[in-house]
Order: structure tokens, then C-alpha cells, then sequence
């Protein structure tokens, strides 16, 4: 099918729209265990970066499971297609010249690998919210954990389903010995070079 397909040369490029934005785009990606403190800590670093003027926008689970993914469980196989997906409309908003946010479970190595690919090395940077799944289950701030305990959630990442930790990612928050606010700091300070044109 795709070799029928031939790309349109538009004239206004990426390069453009980073000249007339004033600063670079690229995706962070924030992984890590439900509850992990994912989307809390992309909310205060998205926050920072909006208030120094730099173009932002976040995808997690709410926006997009609710929305254009409203169709895929948490099979591995429907996970896999759920980042797909992710990285592909991540890719565009790099292109659109946003700094993307995007705050997801993400267990698999491999579909890491593949956004990695989809969006190219140079514009991923890989945050691993590092918060063991014994304080996950202690917080529970949405219950879902008590719900896999009790066997009503099938495939909960952490109780049962895998998570495949990231072997070097570029941070790593251990939220039980850090604040929201220094990790956020700490994301900031390390992207601030690579916003610069
Ligand atoms: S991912 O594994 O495909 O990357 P994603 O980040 O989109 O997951 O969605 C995870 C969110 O869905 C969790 O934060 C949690 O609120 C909810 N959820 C519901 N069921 C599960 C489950 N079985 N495993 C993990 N998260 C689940």
C-alpha cells in the first residue's frame, strides 16, 4: 500500500517552525510504574518550560486511552500498539516544533526502542520514574492495585504484568528520595541545552 504513497515537499519545514519558535523540539518520555509519579512530575516540568515561553504539550493515558486509543486493553500486544501510536503522533508534534511530554507505563524495552526509532535518537530523551512497586501499591492513589490484588485488574504492570526497567536512561527519579519539585528542576536544568538553536 505505502509505495503508492508519494510525500508531498511542503514548504514551510520543521527547521522553519524551530526558527520562528526560537528554541529545538523534541519528545521526554516519562516511564515507569503506574502510580510512579509520572504525569505529577511532566505536569511541573512542563509548567517550567511554559513559563520560559517554549511550545509544550503532554499525552498520557488519560488523553489518549480515553480518546484516539479508546480501542486497546493491556495486552502486551495492544500495548505495544499503543506506543506505536504514541511515538507516531509524538513524531508529528516534534515535527510541529513542540517539546512533547509524553508520561506512559511503557514495560517493554522494545516498543521504547521502536519510539526511539520513530522519533530518532537525537529527539527522544528517556526519564525513568524509578518508585518501587511496594510504595506504588502504598500509595495507590487510584486504586487500581487493591483492584489487581483482588484479581478484578488482569495484566497490572508491577503485580501481573512485567515492567522492563530502562538500563541507561538519560535520568532516573527515585521519588522516594526526591521531591516533585527538585526531579522537575533536575529534567529542566538537563533539557535547557538542547532547547537552544
Ligand atoms: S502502557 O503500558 O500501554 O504504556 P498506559 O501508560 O497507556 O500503559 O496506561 C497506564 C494507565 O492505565 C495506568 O496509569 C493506570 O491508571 C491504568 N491501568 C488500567 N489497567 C492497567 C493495567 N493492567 N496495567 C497498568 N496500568 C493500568
Amino acid at each position: 500500500m505505502s509505495k503508492h504513497i508519494i510525500p508531498h515537499d511542503y514548504q514551510v519545514s520543521k527547521n522553519d517552525r524551530l526558527d520562528s519558535n526560537n528554541h529545538n523540539s523534541f519528545l521526554l518520555w516519562f516511564t515507569g510504574l503506574s502510580g510512579s509519579g509520572k504525569s505529577t512530575i511532566a505536569n511541573v516540568v512542563e509548567q517550567k518550560l511554559f513559563s520560559k515561553g517554549i511550545k509544550t504539550y503532554t499525552l498520557d493515558g488519560d488523553n489518549i486511552r480515553k480518546g484516539i486509543n479508546n480501542d486497546l486493553t493491556f495486552s502486551p500486544e495492544d500495548r505495544t500498539e499503543n506506543i506505536r501510536r504514541i511515538a507516531e503522533i509524538s513524531n508529528l508534534m516534534v515535527d510541529a516544533g513542540l517539546v512533547v511530554l509524553g508520561a506512559f507505563v511503557s514495560p517493554y524495552k522494545k516498543d521504547r526502542e521502536n519510539i526511539k526509532s520513530i522519533v530518532k535518537d537525537v529527539n527522544f530523551v528517556e526519564i525513568f520514574i524509578n518508585t518501587s512497586v511496594e510504595e506504588c501499591e502504598r500509595r495507590d492513589v487510584k486504586g487500581l492495585y487493591k483492584k489487581a490484588r483482588a484479581g478484578e485488574i488482569k495484566n497490572m504492570t508491577g503485580i501481573s504484568a512485567p515492567y522492563e526497567a530502562p538500563e541507561s536512561p538519560d535520568i532516573e527519579i527515585k521519588t522516594e528520595n526526591e521531591s516533585v519539585e527538585s526531579a522537575a528542576q533536575r529534567i529542566v536544568d538537563f533539557i535547557i541545552p538542547k532547547l537552544s538553536r
